[in-house]
């Protein structure tokens, strides 16, 4: 840190610079009207729909929603921070970036971060040298050849190895450095060791090329397996992901991007001439990770092993991906079989095969719908209620656009599509989200209750047979009876007329009970609830004619009531 950016320079440049000429530096724009359009860079298309207006010094894709001043457009284009923009900017129109002395002292110089970036460039090239050094008895050549790793990949991703020994680095290298870069440990006498001993190295370059940091790993089945090192000035774990510059030097605006979980999944996706994978290093896929990587790419799939563990971390992936996936930007899910890793698996099955799996990932929102109502019963009013509410939680993370209005509608026609029909009682998931059982008689009231106007429905004038005796039924007759004198009524209304009466608290508990209906199937919720209630009823009273029959015999009454039932069965 060198000290912050006065914001009136900031301000300045935005007025010295035109976002036209800028821009028409890096993409022909084309004058139409009072407007100038070119294909637009962050998404691909075959007809201009990218507009960059003078007089508002701002751009504007109207097919994939980028839109942005000068310094937006340098930091999505060129992949930058805000600073780095804002320096990049200030040498296009040819000006020194001011400096406020922070009132805190930088905590490091410019110098001291630059040397940090040399030393471990050094000692990765250093690594490198290692690996080709025969006085190392080739065991990591020799790794490298039993896990099919090439002389071209290696050297693509730098990769290295640090042999066995304690003392080499702080012999070549600057002792001070190296210990800021976490290359070597101090002990308690002062003297140092190497980190990295006996281990495959894999330099982690930042998106410009810089080695921040290193992976290694053992050859053979030592533990730890991976060591990284610790976070620096220059390295933030959360920060990075391993591949990404690699990727980016072989292709600038990836399709899409493969996020995997291990080092050597990047590398034998690469020897596989897959280019395009990147992976964590070590912790799960962060937004902080999704953000980065949708800086250059539009579509991200995210490989986990389909082990309990990976289904897990697939899930905590989505999660942690809603809030950036905003129009246009796409994740998708792929499983591979138990125990196996894209490393694993493309050598088994081959490059083709894992094109195949590939292209079958499930997109997000299949994935999402699916694992939530994994464990739900969507044939039962219960279950479409907590699809709805665990949902809704997740779907209220995502930002605006069509794709969060598409997963909305997705989420209804879930809800909706399905029979209306419940499993007998009893077979059903309860709900334990409310102390209250959720019962047709409470489902039919509250609805009744919370809905007055429910009291129009057609079904209620075709034969259900409401003049049966049971607590719920004669609770559903009045509430009915209520709302036909006042239909202008509404919930609190109806509650009022309560007071005072037996059933004032219960209609009191109803009116709050939590019952989660879209309103396009209130309808047909309710008469599926009121015709369970009356089904439950008569099958309840012909149980206990069946029983009297058996018992002491029927009365002529009872009999048709009897045969009355049967029917409506
Ligand atoms: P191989 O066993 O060589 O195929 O390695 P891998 O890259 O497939 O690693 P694995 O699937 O076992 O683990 C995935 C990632 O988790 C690794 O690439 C590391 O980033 C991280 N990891 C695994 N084991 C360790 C460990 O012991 N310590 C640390 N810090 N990270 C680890
Ligand atoms: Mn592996």
């Amino acid at each position: 840190m060198v000290g912050l950016i006065p914001s009136v320079f900031i301000d300045d440049l935005l007025t010295r610079v035109d976002v036209v000429d800028l821009i028409d530096s890096y993409l022909p724009l084309k004058k139409t009207g009072s407007n100038y359009v070119a294909r637009c860079p962050f998404h691909t298309e075959k007809t201009p729909s990218f507009s960059v207006s003078r007089s508002k010094q701002f751009y504007h894709c109207f097919g994939c929603g980028a839109s942005g001043n000068a310094i937006g457009f340098l930091m999505d284009f060129s992949h930058l921070n805000f600073v780095e923009a804002v320096e990049d900017l200030a040498s296009f129109v040819g000006i020194d970036v001011p400096r406020e002395e922070s009132a805190t002292r930088p905590l490091h110089d410019k110098q001291d971060l630059a040397s940090l970036y040399t030393v471990q460039q050094h000692v990765a090239k250093f690594y490198a040298q290692q690996l080709r050094d025969s006085s190392n008895d080739d065991l990591a050549v020799q790794y490298f050849k039993t896990r099919g790793v090439s002389g071209e990949v290696a050297r693509d991703f730098l990769l290295g190895y640090a042999p066995d020994q304690w003392h080499l680095l702080a012999d070549q290298f600057e002792v001070g450095l190296l210990k800021k870069a976490g290359l070597v440990i101090a002990k308690e006498n002062g003297r140092v060791y190497d980190r990295f001993r006996g281990r495959i190295m894999f330099p982690i370059r930042d998106r410009r090329g810089r080695v921040v940091a290193f992976g290694a790993r053992v050859l053979g089945d030592a533990v730890p397996k991976y060591l990284n090192s610790p976070e620096t000035p220059v390295f933030q774990k959360s920060n990075e992901v391993y591949g990404l510059y690699e990727l980016l030097e072989k292709e600038g605006r990836p399709a899409q991007i493969l996020l995997v979980e291990g080092y050597m999944d990047v590398i034998a996706l690469a020897q596989f001439g897959l280019r395009n994978a990147v992976a964590t290093l070590g912790t799960a896929p962060s937004r902080m990770h999704f953000d980065l990587l949708f800086r250059f790419t539009t579509e991200i799939v995210v490989c986990f092993d389909g082990d309990e563990a990976g289904l897990k971390a697939a899930w905590r992936a989505v999660e942690a991906a809603l809030p950036c996936l905003k129009d246009g930007r796409h994740i998708r899910i792929m499983l591979l079989p138990e125990r196996e890793d894209p490393d694993s698996l493309i050598r088994s099955e081959g490059v083709d095969a894992f094109l195949a799996r590939l292209a079958t990932a499930s997109s997000l929102s299949d994935y999402f719908f699916s694992c939530l109502s994994e464990d739900l019963d969507m044939q039962t009013l219960e279950g479409r209620a907590a699809l709805m509410v665990k949902a809704k939680a997740h779907l209220e993370i995502l930002p605006p656009g069509y794709f969060r209005e598409m997963m909305v509608g997705k989420l209804n026609e879930q809800v909706e599509h399905v029979a209306v029909e419940l499993k007998p009682e009893g077979t059903r998931r309860r709900s334990n989200t409310s102390k209250e059982k959720v019962t047709p008689a409470r489902t039919a009231n509250a609805l009744l209750l919370q809905n007055p106007e429910l009291a129009q429905s057609q079904f209620l004038n075709e034969g259900v047979n409401l003049s049966l005796d049971s607590p719920g039924l004669n609770l559903l007759r009045k509430v009915l009876a209520v709302i036909a004198e006042k239909p202008e009524l509404t919930t609190g209304g109806l509650l009022e007329s309560f007071r005072g009466e037996p059933e004032e608290s219960q209609v009191r508990a109803l009116v709050q009970m939590p019952v989660l209906v879209p309103e396009a199937v209130l309808e047909m919720e309710f008469a599926g609830a009121v015709r369970r209630l009356v089904a439950q009823v008569v099958e309840a009273d012909l149980a206990q004619l069946l029983k009297k029959e058996q018992a002491l015999g029927l009365t002529l009454d009872e009999k048709k009531k009897m045969l009355r039932f049967l029917a409506m069965k």
